[in-house]
């Protein structure tokens, strides 16, 4: 490691010597691991179920590269596409794929086994109910295109842990460990990015603008804005609102395309500058944040909550979205395994880290915004809102 990196900070509760806890915890691995116990479990129809679900789980452990590269394979041969028009059989497909027919049925079949796609009659394949979106959201087969560096990184998962920024990911990030990226790299590794998250925002946008209500704001700041793909699509559905950009000047000139091609440079300004080193311009009653914080160690962010409390109006008000941990928050409803996928990105990016709802907040609080809140949402994997303001009276 060839730079200090931030710990994460877990929950209070798990500080505290719990004695009877402890045991009971040891007690119950000590049980699972009992073969006698395993047998009784699978001979009983009561509890089979469950055993069954716990070797299903430790199988797709085991197994899920496998899983990874069928789904990568399936979206190099653009698969989902040509079955979304319309289901074809291996011989069809191995006519528009050039793979051969022994070869592709394997493919055809694995990706079957894992939900992508379906068996349908006459011995064609059709979309399965995990293809379909893969078909109809770019976004999608970019992110696992681009998730193929990342495995590459991460071949030998000891080695990278040891050396997690030498590989293509950190390549690919060049803010990530260059604080003058945008004078030293070249245009192409901005657009290339940027190009990447527009289209990756998508599913963020939506479970932003049906979450927070935007109608009593006059002119929204979004740092860290990329493309624009958000304000854009914001500005569509907020006819008030006037919309600041600030980013890196390589991303802007993107951002000022995007708005131009839909018609809404006058309702637009762009602030070109770097938010380690430049301030952030005023005028806005809401700032946001989306998909920024995590990219960043500990003592950038709380500076640049600072910069974001201090660009305010008072009452004005702070929003920021990001995929959040779910692990050690004491709210997480739902499954939470996509904390091993960000914490590995974050590592292979650069100094940035995945953190709790709670963690974020008390970095909102230290930087001054008061009544913080959860702004609740129905796919948290995409991104977890908190909402902050400025105090309305100053101090
Ligand atoms: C992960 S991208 C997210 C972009 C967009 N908000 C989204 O959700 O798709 C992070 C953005 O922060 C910008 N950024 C990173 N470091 C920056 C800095 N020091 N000053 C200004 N912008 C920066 C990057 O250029 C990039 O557009």
């Amino acid at each position: 490691m060839t730079k200090p990196m931030d710990y994460a900070r877990l929950p209070d509760d798990l500080m505290v010597v719990n004695t009877w806890h402890d045991r009971f915890l040891q007690w119950l691995e000590r049980l699972y691991a009992s073969p006698k116990l395993y047998q009784w479990s699978l001979s009983n129809p009561l509890t089979r179920w469950i055993t069954q679900r716990r070797t299903q789980k430790i199988f797709d452990l085991m197994s899920g590269f496998v899983y990874s590269q069928v789904l990568l394979g399936c979206v190099r041969l653009d698969l989902f596409k040509m079955l979304y028009q319309k289901p074809l059989d291996l011989h069809q497909i191995s006519l528009q794929t050039r793979v051969t027919e022994e070869a592709l049925q394997r493919l055809l079949l694995s990706a079957v086994s894992i939900g992508l796609l379906e068996c349908r009659s006459h011995q064609r394949f059709g979309l399965g109910a995990l293809g379909v979106p893969l078909a109809t959201h770019p976004g999608i087969g970019a992110m696992v295109e681009h998730n193929h560096l990342l495995y590459l990184d991460m071949q030998d998962p000891l080695a990278f842990l040891n050396n997690a920024w030498q590989g293509g990911m950190a390549a690919y990030w060049p803010y990530a460990h260059d604080a003058q990226a945008a004078e030293r790299a070249a245009q192409e590794k901005f657009s290339r990015y940027s190009d990447l998250m527009a289209s990756s925002q998508e599913f963020v946008v939506q479970e932003i603008l049906n979450s927070y209500d935007f109608h009593g704001h006059d002119c929204v700041l979004d740092v860290g804005a990329g493309k624009g793909r958000f304000t854009s699509e914001l500005a569509l559905r907020a006819q008030q609102l006037q919309i600041q950009l600030f980013d890196l000047p390589p991303v802007l000139a993107l951002a000022q395309a995007n708005f131009q091609s839909k018609g809404l440079t006058h309702r637009l300004s762009l602030h070109p500058g770097n938010f380690l080193s430049d301030p952030l311009p005023h005028g806005a009653d809401l700032i946001t944040l989306v998909r920024v914080a995590h990219d960043h160690p500990d003592e950038v962010v709380q500076q640049l909550l600072l910069k974001i409390h201090e660009a305010l109006p008072v009452g004005g008000a702070f929003l920021l979205a990001e995929p959040m941990a779910l692990t050690h928050s004491h709210s997480a409803d739902g499954p939470t395994q996509t904390d091993a996928y960000f914490h590995f990105y974050l590592l292979a990016m650069g100094a940035g880290r995945l953190r709790t709802p709670e963690e974020l907040m008390q970095m909102m609080s230290k930087a001054g915004f008061v009544g913080i809140e959860r702004v609740p949402n129905n796919m948290p994997i995409h991104a977890q809102i908190l909402l902050g303001r400025k105090h309305k009276c100053l101090p």
